[in-house]
């Protein structure tokens, strides 16, 4: 990766410390103002489906769940073939960034509190890494800590056909007890956009984290 993610954008951390962004509007406090609310790891990966990263860094922004972001080379290039964001906008959606190279990052180790992580999409090159304690990159490192740590990790797995190397490598991290979750698209709820499909894998995503306050699709039974 360019060391700096190809965005010009000094937000990036380089050296040993995260960098925040001033412009996001969760900070860092939770919603009783007791405790510090602990942050989202949010990895983003080359497979295609960059958008529904961006729309997790979104939706965590407007539940004030703060987000730390964590981007592949290949992902920062997925978002400019494919989306019509910048890099740039991409990270300052996010409450922190970290480089992917920054092993001196917080979310390289466990002592940093965090609620778990998401990586979305997961390629599979990131799952193998992930699957064999490959930590050559952030991404690999902060979801390889969030296992160890037993913390959720979710991975929204993405490619097809599945060859078995892919499965076997995403049977050993549900046997640990990752969360794969692809981003299958279904049809009960009659979706009517792209928006509202990518909508329903990201409220599934966060569902899995208990986090069930948001709307972002109709759950079955809940229509009079
Ligand atoms: C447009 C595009 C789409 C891609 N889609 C996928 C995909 O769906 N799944 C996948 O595993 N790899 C996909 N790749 C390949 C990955 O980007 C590549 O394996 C890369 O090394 C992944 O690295 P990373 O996991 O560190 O981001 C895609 C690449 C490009 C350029």
């Amino acid at each position: 990766m360019n060391s700096n993610n190809g965005s010009g954008n000094s937000n990036n951390d380089y050296d040993n410390n995260d960098s925040g962004n001033s412009s996001s509007s969760s900070g860092s406090s939770g919603s009783n103002g007791e405790r510090p609310e602990r942050q989202m790891i949010v990895g983003m990966t080359g497979s295609t489906g960059a958008i529904y990263g961006i729309r997790m860094l979104e939706v965590l922004r407007e539940l004030s769940i703060p987000s730390h972001l964590v981007l592949s080379e290949w992902a920062a290039k997925c978002i400019r073939m494919e989306t019509k964001y910048t890099v740039r906008q991409v990270i300052e959606i996010a409450d922190r960034v970290s480089d992917d190279k920054n092993m001196a990052s917080s979310i390289s180790s466990g002592t940093h509190p965090t609620r778990g992580m998401v990586v979305a999409p997961c390629s599979m090159k990131t799952i193998s890494a992930i699957a064999n304690g490959y930590d050559d990159n952030l991404v690999a490192r902060a979801a390889g800590v969030t296992i160890k740590e037993s913390r959720r990790l979710i991975l929204m797995a993405r490619e097809a056909p599945l060859s078995a190397i892919h499965l076997e490598n995403m049977l050993k991290l549900a046997r640990l007890g990752v969360v794969i979750l692809p981003p299958v698209t279904e049809f009960y709820t009659k979706p009517e956009s792209i928006d509202d499909i990518i909508n329903h894998i990201i409220g599934k995503c966060l569902d899995q984290f208990d986090i069930t306050r948001h709307n972002l699709y109709t759950r079955w039974g809940s229509r009079t």
